[in-house]
């Protein structure tokens, strides 16, 4: 594995979803059965893969993303989305029989969120089209996916590019309705799921770092070679071999969460690939997120490498 030829960028690639987020501000998060009169309407391009491949793009990597959207207007502007960000997205179909994905989202005042998806395009991604885009995946450092596509596409995807010698990343997102293949942990050179998503994957509930630690050594011991656990505000909580790190959160002004973890997982994967270690790689994620969430919107509010340059340099954090 090398960075792309010539330009020592990091290559990664993407194997994840695309949907058009339309997004509603609203006074509170809705409670099941209540009509909540809310604000400004928008829609942002988003879905958690094409979130991390605009991510990892932006902080400097030559990126690939492989999916699907329909053949439809929201489809054609994500794809060209991706296409403007200096991504290759040759390798995001075109279904003419479903849907592109799309995601009813309502953020609050305080930036949490409530995210509904209709996954359309995005569940008919199939192996093969991950053995089609096969050369350009396993030629990438690292491959990164998440769960909002079938998960038989995703082991297939995540035992290809670990054969290949690719670091592969997983974040498991959406919290997966059960325990994930015991075999798939074995090929993952990262697993970060959000407090969820831990929770779901260990049945350790997440309410402080002593949960995180014993969720992390039980996905450890699971066979996932490092585990980084989103823990929101609080941080994240790091661990590989001998390292166990906690990484603070770095306080913001928070406008809107979605897609903090993303940024995340993008900021994993982009340091990762430049050689830091996974502790370091968390640090610089967990600047990456923490910019996203004082801006609105999924991929709008997914930081440049300059800006997180310069969030590093004003707060005087040491990287
Ligand atoms: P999403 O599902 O909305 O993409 P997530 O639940 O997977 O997000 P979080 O744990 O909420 O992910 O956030 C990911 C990372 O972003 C955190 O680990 C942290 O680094 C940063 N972050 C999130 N919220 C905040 C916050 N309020 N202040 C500072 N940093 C934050
Ligand atoms: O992680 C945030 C993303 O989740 C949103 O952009 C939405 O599309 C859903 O996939």
């Amino acid at each position: 594995m090398s960075a792309v030829i010539g330009t020592g960028r990091p290559a990664i690639t993407v194997v994840g979803s695309l949907n058009m987020d339309l997004v509603i501000q609203v006074p509170h998060l809705p409670e099941t059965g209540e009509t909540v009169p809310g604000g400004t309407f928008a829609t942002f391009p988003g879905g958690k893969g094409a979130n991390q491949a605009v991510a990892a793009a932006r902080l400097g990597a030559a990126v690939t993303m492989i999916g699907r959207v329909g053949a439809d207007a929201f489809g054609r502007k994500l794809r060209d989305g991706l296409a403007a960000e200096g991504i290759d997205a040759s390798h995001v179909g075109m279904d003419v029989e479903a849907a592109t994905g799309v995601a009813l989202i309502t953020v609050d005042r305080a930036g949490r969120n409530t995210i509904v998806v209709a996954s359309g395009a995005n569940r008919r991604v199939t192996a093969a089209d991950v053995d089609a885009a096969g050369a350009v995946m396993t030629s990438s450092q690292v491959v990164l996916l998440q769960l909002e596509l079938p998960l038989e596409v995703v082991g297939h995807a995540v035992q290809m590019a670990h054969a290949a010698g690719c670091r592969v990343i997983l974040d498991p997102a959406p919290a997966p309705p059960a325990s994930l293949p015991d075999d798939l942990y074995r090929y993952l050179s990262v697993i970060n799921p959000n407090e969820v998503e831990a929770h779901a994957l260990t049945g350790i509930p997440i309410s402080d770092e002593s949960d995180a630690r014993r969720a992390a050594e039980r996905l450890l011991d699971q066979g996932c070679r490092a585990v980084v656990i989103k823990l929101g505000d609080r941080g994240a909580y790091a661990a590989t071999d001998g390292t166990r790190a906690v990484i603070p959160a770095i306080s913001v002004d928070v406008v809107d969460t979605t897609a903090a973890g993303d940024a995340f997982a993008a900021g994993m994967a982009v340091a990762l690939a430049e050689g830091r270690d996974l502790a370091d790689a968390a640090r610089f994620a967990n600047v990456v997120g923490a910019i996203s969430v004082t801006r609105m919107g999924a991929q709008p509010s997914m930081p440049t490498r300059a800006e997180v340059e310069e969030f590093v340099k004003a707060r005087r954090l040491s990287l």
